[in-house]
């Protein structure tokens, strides 16, 4: 049973308005946020000074550049991709481990990629084929160099409820013509935002520092994600007869890969991937 302190000083919470932001935000509700607009965190002197001001106890980095619609627009916007993912949390660490702040930094588990082996926390990043995934693997690498008090938590094809939201993978399953079908690790965004509440609620004593695969344990495919639902059926859906003629269709190549966050599962108890597509479907 993980024993709980709810006194966290201040926490700084950065891109707020964004996908995860947004969940982490209203999911934790916590009265210690503070909200860092993009006006304070993108210049390094402003920055500095909330941190002088308020010496916060943790920081929240849910700022990034995935690309709209999609990853392959990190492809063409290179340099904001590059300032986002990777010089800002290295900014950021630096300044966090500066002041005692704890640093909580969102990444990707796709910097990983194939079915060689199945990944965890001790295996080197092995998937360079888009902008955005060599982006977020120098973002974990600045962090390392920058202090050790953080919290590198890999997230992967993050689905929820909200059908509606272009970013959640249910809607990409459900609303894309034609699919490629590939086992993979994904994350329930609420195991997301349950992770970084047991990080604060604990003020990290229960939480040993480094990175975590979040993401829920066992293996799903889009088939089987689909045959979940009774009601659509299988037949509406064209697939790509392999990842060759997949990649044809896109810019940045994708990862498909099954993570090991037995690590995390030990700590937090993640809902298994099936039950947890079931509440929300
Ligand atoms: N969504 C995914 O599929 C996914 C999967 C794995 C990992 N992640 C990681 O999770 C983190 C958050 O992802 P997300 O999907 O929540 O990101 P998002 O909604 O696209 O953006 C998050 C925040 O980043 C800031 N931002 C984005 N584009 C900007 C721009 N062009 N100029 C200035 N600021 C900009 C904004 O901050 P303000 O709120 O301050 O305006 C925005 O709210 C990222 O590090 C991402 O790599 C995401």
């Amino acid at each position: 049973m993980i024993k709980t302190n709810k006194i966290v000083k201040d926490c700084f919470l950065f891109g707020k308005n964004g996908y995860f932001g947004n969940k982490i935000f209203y999911g934790i509700n916590y009265p210690s946020f503070r909200i860092i607009q993009k006006q304070t965190y993108l210049n390094k002197d402003i920055l500095k000074e909330e941190f002088e001001k308020y010496k916060p106890e943790f920081a929240i980095n849910a700022v990034g550049f995935t690309g709209t619609p999609n990853v392959d627009s990190c492809e063409v916007n290179q340099d904001i991709c590059w300032k986002l993912n990777a010089e800002f949390p290295y900014e950021l660490a630096k300044i966090c481990f500066e002041f005692g702040t704890k640093l909580i930094h969102l990444s990707s588990g796709c910097i990983f990629n194939g079915y060689d082996k199945i990944y965890d926390e001790n295996d080197e990043p092995n998937f360079n084929g888009s902008f955005y995934s060599r982006s977020k693997i120098e973002a974990e690498r600045r962090i390392i160099l920058a202090g050790n008090s953080y919290y590198i938590l890999r997230i992967r094809m993050p689905f929820d409820y909200k059908t509606e939201d272009t970013k959640n993978y249910l809607y990409k399953i459900f609303k894309y013509p034609k699919l490629i079908n590939l086992p993979n690790s994904i994350t329930w965004t609420k195991t997301v935002v349950d992770v970084i509440r047991t990080i604060l609620d604990t003020r990290s004593m229960e939480v040993p520092y480094g990175i975590y695969h979040v993401t829920n344990p066992g293996i799903i495919t889009p088939k089987e994600i689909i045959s979940l639902v009774k009601w659509y059926k299988l037949d509406k859906k064209e697939w790509f007869k392999n990842l060759d003629e997949f990649h044809k269709t896109v810019v940045a190549k994708r990862s498909n890969v099954i993570l090991d966050s037995e690590k995390g599962d030990k700590i937090f108890c993640f809902p298994n991937v099936w039950k947890a597509i079931e509440s929300c479907i």
